[in-house]
């Protein structure tokens, strides 16, 4: 079987041959940002809007964008080349490496440019049909959630620590506001309406949040963006969690006691049955 290979600094080549300098940045200081795309049938999921949001990312951090949206949609092509498997693209830029460990940026330093394919794992039917438990914990991350930083570890602890309560997932609680997952974010029903909290620095502009938005306002579903306490969150009848690599997962055991009647609810049905036909339609090429 042949190595896959990888995207670096302006070259295709297998992975066991990617290497990149212990001065890097990305290495030494966590100072990049990523994203993550899914591919369906060859087709990747909302590459524009990724794109941009990578773009609002590397401004964020201020750092140059390496490149535009063209060159990047010739990267994507060249890793996907021969690939049938549903895939998720990870995009990775770093500040590169200067040639001492500072932590004032370098002067003339080029960025550090990584990408990859890997196959999604088969979703697990048993947790989308019965739903996945969390628990809540301090959002101890920084004030710019906003940005999709590489810079990863509080979101790493909490998720761990999370796994290690028997949990999927953690939901974020800062200042008594439920932000996000820790690799996710948020949506409440309550009453029929759809609620999830507003974008702001404290979490990440997801790119499934905005589809179910979208799904939502197009199905004539009620839905909305309003700060969601965490009383609004003990007492929502139903909890989900979107992500591009999880889309749409109900939760149904919140802090150990059960989420309405501890199962998946009607509007989260409907939702993932939105869901899929979208992303059936995109296997055929249409736009999403
Ligand atoms: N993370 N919030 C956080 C903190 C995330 O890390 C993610 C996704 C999301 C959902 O964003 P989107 O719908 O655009 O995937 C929200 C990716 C999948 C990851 O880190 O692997």
């Amino acid at each position: 079987m042949h190595e896959p290979l990888v995207y670096l600094n302006g070259d295709f080549l297998p992975l066991s041959q990617a290497r990149i300098s212990v001065l890097d940045r990305g290495f030494l200081f966590g100072d990049g940002v990523y994203e993550v795309i899914p591919v369906y049938g060859g087709h990747p999921f909302r590459l524009r809007q990724h794109l941009d949001r990578l773009g609002d990312s590397l401004r964020g951090i201020r750092l140059e964008p390496p490149f535009g949206h063209d060159e990047w949609e010739r990267i994507a092509a060249g890793l996907l080349d021969g690939r049938e498997a549903d895939q998720s693209l990870y995009l990775q830029i770093t500040r590169g490496a200067a040639g001492n460990r500072d932590h004032a940026f370098p002067v003339a330093v080029t960025p550090t440019v990584f990408a990859m394919a890997s196959p999604i794992p088969s979703p697990n039917t048993e947790k989308l049909q019965k739903g996945i438990a969390v628990v809540t914990l301090d959002d101890v991350r920084w004030q710019l959630c906003h940005i999709k930083s590489i810079t990863l570890l509080a979101n790493v602890l909490l998720r761990q620590q999370a796994t290690d309560e028997g949990c999927d997932e953690a939901i974020l609680i800062r200042d008594g506001q439920a932000t996000e997952g820790t690799v996710s974010n948020l949506f409440i029903v309550k009453d029929g309406l759809i609620l999830t909290p507003p974008k702001s620095h404290h979490l990440l502009p997801g790119i499934t949040r905005d589809l179910v938005l979208e799904l939502a306002a197009s199905a004539n579903l009620p839905c909305a963006e309003a700060l969601i306490g965490l009383p609004d969150l003990e007492s929502a009848d139903e909890i989900w969690l979107t992500s591009s690599t999880r889309e749409v997962m109900a939760v149904t055991t919140l802090n150990g006691r059960a989420v309405s009647d501890g199962t998946p609810g009607p509007l989260w049905r409907r939702m993932i049955q939105l869901y899929q036909a979208c992303k059936e339609r995109l296997r055929t090429g249409a736009d999403y």
